[in-house]
């Protein structure tokens, strides 16, 4: 008798292994290998003999026609692909579940019905009635959306290919709800979802219409994760934002017809997400804060400058080692800024809890926020409050010097567009009209400046004496 292989696949990689473990091998990724049927298909015999059909090979120049894109009309969530939908791409949006994926999508279904396109909008999640309901609320309950629930691929596109007009764009939601009949796994599963796409996206590539997949981010591996299909599309798109907050972020991690470093900013309102066209507003608190510990950081977010504010907070820690808390910043570059501020300007962080926050929820990646960073510890280790009306920018290297970064001047732009009087920044850093540029070299002017006093060496009674 054959014996029976065994058949585990990573939910989060999609590795194969033949034996359950309780971590895989491949990612790292806990619990997240799964038994799944192996396919039924024999092993591949081979090309054989027998000629193909002979390919037409052209040269690089050609018509060379910009591809026209399609426009949603949400200027936010288009920018973010690089100027709207190329015809024929594959884009997967991925995203926690509840962050709203599928209002942002039908939402741009009905931006891009309303330019008399065919949009076709699939849902395996919701009934036709629950997405009526929603687009109601979102006041689009008439745009013209060819609206199906199902779940069976074979069902999605026969009657994909049966619409007239054919789709411009096809938008599943979501993609771990689909199933292929021809695989025994269970829907949800990398089998079902990784062939489920390639389904789709081949109906995407022979009909030239835009295909965006719904993919849900998952942290216990139950079902697959966006992972195993980001090779597989054009365009990723990560959807996030903060339970706690109403705004929510689109972000290409990975875009072949245009830029990744691009974010489109919306927010999450009783009538749907709304495009904020100017976040810096949205980041920044309404009242400048007069508080300890804050500093309002100019950044650059894609092509637009972003102000946000950076909080730190430091207290006394209890004998042990001290907690070190970030959210919204890179932990490992807190502890170099940290390490920075203890070697070169002998302000030590020893004895103290030290919890950073980049207000509204934002997550910052630039290390031109290392100066802002800096400037709201030291701010907080003396419990002196900085200029409300001043924006700090700058990369701290680890010898203590303060360096250039880039579009400087569009952050001092955006700095005196929003009111503010005083720019903490590096030399050579520009000007702005109505900005003072406060030029930072090192580190330790930071310091001398905020915390004259520090408590650096503490003062025994032998160092009076000499
Ligand atoms: P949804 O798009 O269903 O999320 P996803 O598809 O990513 O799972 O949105 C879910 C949340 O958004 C839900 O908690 C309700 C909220 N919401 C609003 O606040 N306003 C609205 O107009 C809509 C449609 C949803
Ligand atoms: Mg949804």
């Amino acid at each position: 008798m054959a014996r029976v292989e065994r058949h585990f696949v990573c939910q989060s990689c999609g590795a194969v292994q033949s034996r359950w473990a309780g971590k895989c091998e491949a990612c790292g990724g806990w619990n997240t290998l799964i038994e799944e049927a192996p396919s039924r298909e024999a092993a591949p015999k081979g090309l054989g003999t027998k000629p193909g059909r002979k390919l037409a090979f052209v040269s690089l120049e050609g018509t060379g026609q910009p591809l026209a894109r399609l426009g949603t009309g949400i200027a936010e969530f288009d920018r973010v692909f690089g100027g709207g939908l190329i015809p024929g791409s594959a884009a997967l949006v991925a995203g926690d579940p509840g962050i709203g994926k599928s209002t942002l999508l039908l939402q741009a279904a009905a931006g891009l019905v309303s330019h008399g396109l065919q949009v076709a909008y699939v849902s395996g999640e919701e009934g036709v009635e629950q997405i009526r309901l929603r687009a109601r609320r979102l006041g689009m309950g008439e745009a013209p959306v060819a609206l199906a629930a199902a779940t069976s691929l074979r069902d999605i596109l026969t009657g994909l290919e049966a619409l007239s007009p054919p789709p411009a764009a096809v938008i599943v939601d979501s993609i771990q709800t689909l199933f292929v009949d021809t695989l025994d796994s269970a829907p949800g599963t990398v089998a079902q979802v990784r062939a489920s796409a390639h389904e789709l996206i081949r109906f995407s590539k022979r009909s030239g219409a835009v295909l965006l997949i719904v993919g849900h981010v998952t942290k216990e591996g139950q079902i697959a994760g966006p992972k195993v299909l980001e090779h597989m599309v054009d365009t990723v798109i990560y959807f996030e934002g903060e339970r706690g907050h109403q705004f929510r972020i689109v972000r290409a991690i990975k875009n072949r017809f245009g830029p990744t470093d691009e974010i489109g900013v919306f927010e999450m309102t009783g009538a749907g997400l709304k495009e904020v066209s100017n976040p810096s507003a949205l980041f920044l608190s309404t009242e400048r804060s007069t508080v300890s510990g804050t500093a309002i950081f100019a950044g650059i977010e894609g092509t637009r400058p972003l102000l946000v504010e950076v909080q730190a907070l430091v207290v006394a820690a209890p004998p042990g080692s001290p907690r070190r808390t970030v959210v919204g910043w890179d932990s490992g570059r807190l502890a170099m800024v940290l390490a920075v501020l203890e070697a070169r300007a002998g302000l030590s962080f020893g004895q103290y809890d030290v919890f950073l926050n980049v207000a509204g929820g934002l997550r910052i990646e630039e290390p031109a926020a290392d100066l802002a960073v800096a400037a709201a510890l030291v701010s907080a280790h003396a419990d002196t409050a900085l200029d409300g009306r001043a924006v700090w920018f700058g990369e701290i290297g680890l010898s203590g010097d303060v360096r250039p970064v880039s579009q400087a001047q569009a952050r001092l732009k955006e700095a005196e567009k929003l009111g503010f009087e005083r720019a903490f920044a590096p030399l050579d850093s520009g000007a702005a009209a109505g900005i003072r540029i406060e030029s930072v070299k090192r580190l330790e002017e930071i310091v001398a400046r905020l915390a004259p006093e520090r408590p650096a060496r503490p003062r025994r009674p032998s160092d009076r004496h000499g």
